[in-house]
């Protein structure tokens, strides 16, 4: 089986959901405390062993290619001062994996984002990230995908059940867990998926199992895709794709275990920003005694 070397991270939405503050940035670029979200991403792949990050740009993202390219003026302003520290942890960042950036030049779907990457991927199976889903967990998202991935031999996508009346905003996934790396299929992570909508209406959903921004997917994916019809939004959809792989290939599913932060919506960013904030170790306590302060404050307001 071929390793999974390659990460494709489609990044051409045009993040309207967070203007005024995506009005000249992308959203990607937007900060968990000081680290863009697009790099939480990236040092999630890399932490599962990733190798090569392709972007879907799209115009004015500019700034997501500058971020993880080197930059020689900073650097040597740097240097300079003897901030020694901010110096490696700057170099870090574009040594990380191997960046390359393809573009998406009109807003097709997600589908379309995904294909645009064919080039660039070759004939290899590879990782999708969706932007907005900030995941945290050991082993990293990608990784536990990749576990499934090495013992099923077929695409595998990251789920998590949602509150009932919420499937309407996901990709959802039916189908039987199975016995995966010696757990009894009763309480299995791992299923074998057999069904797929994408943003089921309400009373449809297969079940409360959605997809969260995180595919290990066969090189098969592209030609499906080339056929697949845009679905939903007029758009062509990677879940539509992903059923038929599912239905000509074979597909599973991993119940991920971790946290994961919807960052495209409002609160679920500011909530990622607060976590990340009180694990940290030189911002942590101030941010809690800070955060407890504001909560009794509201709360005594009522
Ligand atoms: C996309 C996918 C959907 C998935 C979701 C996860 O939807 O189309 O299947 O469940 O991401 O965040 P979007 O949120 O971009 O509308």
């Amino acid at each position: 089986m071929k390793k999974v070397r390659k990460a494709v991270m489609p990044v051409a939405g045009m993040g309207t959901r967070f203007l005024p503050a995506t009005k000249a940035i992308p959203k990607e670029m937007l900060p968990i405390v000081d680290v863009p979200t697009v790099q939480l991403n990236v040092e999630e792949c890399v932490a599962s062993g990733i190798e090569e990050i392709i972007f879907v740009t799209a115009r004015g993202k500019g700034a997501i290619e500058d971020h993880f390219d080197r930059a020689a003026d900073l650097e040597a302003l740097l240097e300079r001062k003897g901030r020694k520290e901010d110096l490696a942890a700057l170099r870090r960042i574009s040594a990380m994996a191997r960046f390359v950036s393809v573009r998406q030049g009109e807003p097709r779907g997600l589908g379309h984002a995904v294909l645009c990457a064919r080039d660039a991927v070759g004939d290899e199976p590879f990782a999708v990230l969706l932007g907005d889903d900030l995941f945290v967990g050991q082993p990293p998202g990608v990784a536990q995908l990749l576990g499934v991935y090495e013992r099923q031999g077929v695409g595998v996508v990251g789920l998590q059940e949602v509150p009932v009346g919420q499937e309407h905003l996901y990709g959802i996934a039916g189908g039987e867990r199975i016995d995966d790396g010696g757990f009894p299929s009763r309480s299995s992570p791992t299923l074998r998926v057999s069904k797929l909508i994408e943003k089921p209406a309400h009373g449809t959903a297969p079940s409360r199992m959605a997809i969260i921004g995180r595919y290990v997917l066969p090189p098969e994916i592209f030609a499906i895709l080339e056929r697949t019809p845009p679905g939903r939004g007029d758009e062509i959809q990677l879940t539509d794709g992903l059923a038929t792989l599912c239905a000509e290939h074979g597909l599973c599913g991993i119940e991920m275990a971790g946290r994961r932060f919807d960052a495209g919506d409002r609160a679920g960013y500011v909530l990622a920003v607060l976590y990340h904030a009180l694990k940290r170790t030189d911002i942590g306590a101030d941010v809690r005694a800070g955060a407890e302060r504001l909560l009794a404050e509201s709360r005594a307001a009522k």
